[in-house]
């Protein structure tokens, strides 16, 4: 015999010390930071890490400002050849957001991502065609959704944070289907990270974020029949949603809601007032700007389903309440991504 009873007892306490102990450095470190949200006695607070504060300001630390550029000068318009969107910025202006985008959207790939390098006023690059896209888009938020972005605004780097793909992206997923079958999940059931892990429906944003479905579980009539819509599936719909907002803001349910009344406005807090118009505007978004692009895509960029890729709050936001800590870029470049005043 080569071990006795008690090298095995003595191996199965030493097993157990070591699992212990990964179970222990699996959890976030005490003391935790906490804030209240909302009245005293409400227990509205918000609960965070200083370890995951300071993991946050890491990862949203801005890349420093271009140089600022000569106003005077040909405009762009005349300079070059083929500018539709940045045509009343001098050519200085111009240049200058060209380095910007490079380096906000594809700072290893250089001018080439989107261009042509033996003629930079060619368009067939599907990238320069997004491109153009995108710099409408990005003026539209900032001039027309101040109701969400106020004046810290957003720039090419809010979302693609040196990535020609964003990292937080979404496409219609109808999930594990079994049609017809008894069993059919119906597109949950099963844990989803759009949803936290949570096993509520995996795409909530298809039906919420570009579709205007109703974001409701609670009805103001007695009876089903008179409050059509109010289902079971769009209440785990909206819990879906919900999920993904609190995730996407790294914040919980009480960042906006007293839990003794969701529906409430009365109790909310104002930042919910904000989440608001930042659910209209990613339905703008997604429906003017992101989805109609599925054209210009190559079919390697779409979907499963054949779509293009969309914007939801984590888009933005990626963990944080304000993107990038609330710091503005766009205060650098707003004659380059406002809109031309008359
Ligand atoms: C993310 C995509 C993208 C990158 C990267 C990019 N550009 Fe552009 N570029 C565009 C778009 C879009 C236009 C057209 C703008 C418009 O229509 O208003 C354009 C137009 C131009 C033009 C005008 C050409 C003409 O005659 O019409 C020049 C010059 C130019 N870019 C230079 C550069 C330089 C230099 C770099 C690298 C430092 C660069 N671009 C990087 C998207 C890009
Ligand atoms: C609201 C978030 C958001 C903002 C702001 C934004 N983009 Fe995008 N961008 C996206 C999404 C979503 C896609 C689709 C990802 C894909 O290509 O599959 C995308 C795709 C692109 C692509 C295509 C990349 C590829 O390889 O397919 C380019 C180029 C691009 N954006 C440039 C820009 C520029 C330039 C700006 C600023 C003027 C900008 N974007 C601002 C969300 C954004
Ligand atoms: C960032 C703010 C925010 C966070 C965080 C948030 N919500 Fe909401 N919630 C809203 C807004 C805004 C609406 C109304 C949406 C609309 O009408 O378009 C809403 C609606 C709801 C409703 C529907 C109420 C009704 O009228 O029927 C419920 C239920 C709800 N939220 C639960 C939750 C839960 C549970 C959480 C946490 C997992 C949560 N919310 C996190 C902003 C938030
Ligand atoms: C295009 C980028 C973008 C998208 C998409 C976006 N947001 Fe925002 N959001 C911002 C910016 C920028 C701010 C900061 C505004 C400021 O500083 O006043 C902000 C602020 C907020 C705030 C206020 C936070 C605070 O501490 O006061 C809430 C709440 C919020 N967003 C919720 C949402 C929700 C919910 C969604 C998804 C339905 C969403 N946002 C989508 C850019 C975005």
């Amino acid at each position: 015999m080569s071990f006795s009873i008690k090298d095995v007892t003595r191996k199965g306490l030493l097993l157990g010390v070591f699992l212990a102990a990964g179970l222990v450095a699996g959890c976030e470190q005490p003391p935790q930071e906490s804030t209240q949200n909302g009245y005293r006695g409400t227990g509205m607070s918000q609960i965070r890490s200083p370890e995951k504060i300071e993991r946050l300001l890491v990862a949203n630390a801005i890349p420093e400002a271009q140089p600022p550029a000569d106003a005077s000068g040909d405009l762009a318009s005349k300079a070059y050849q083929n500018v539709q969107v940045l045509g009343h910025l001098s050519e200085g202006q111009f240049l200058r957001v060209m380095t910007a985008i490079t380096e906000w959207v594809a700072p290893e790939q250089g001018c080439g991502y989107c261009h042509n390098l033996e003629n930079l006023a060619d368009d067939s690059m599907y990238t320069k065609k997004v491109a153009r896209r995108m710099l409408q888009m990005t003026t539209h938020i900032n001039e027309d959704w101040k109701a969400h972005v106020g004046a810290t605004g957003v720039t090419c780097y809010t979302c693609h944070r040196g990535n020609p793909v964003p990292e937080n992206i979404w496409f219609k997923d109808p999930g594990h289907v079994a049609r017809g079958s008894a069993a059919d999940p119906g597109g949950q059931n099963y844990p989803a990270l759009s949803t936290a892990r949570s096993s509520l429906p995996r795409d909530p944003f298809s039906a919420m974020l570009l579709g205007n479905t109703e974001i409701r579980v609670a009805s103001a009539q007695s009876l089903p029949t008179d409050a059509p819509g109010m289902t079971i599936q769009s209440t785990e719909m909206t819990y879906a949603l919900m999920m993904h907002m609190s995730n996407g803001l790294g914040v919980n349910c009480t960042f906006c809601h007293n839990s003794r009344s969701f529906a409430s406005w009365e109790e909310s807090t104002p930042q919910r007032v904000t989440a608001w118009h930042g659910i209209r505007m990613a339905r703008d978004i997604n429906k003017e700007y992101l989805d109609p692009l599925k054209p210009v895509y190559p079919a390697h960029r779409l979907g499963p389903e054949g779509d293009a890729a969309k914007a939801n709050c984590a888009t933005c936001h990626q963990g944080v309440n304000k993107p990038l800590n609330g710091v503005s870029m766009l205060k650098d470049y707003l004659v380059e991504l406002g809109r031309p005043k008359k």
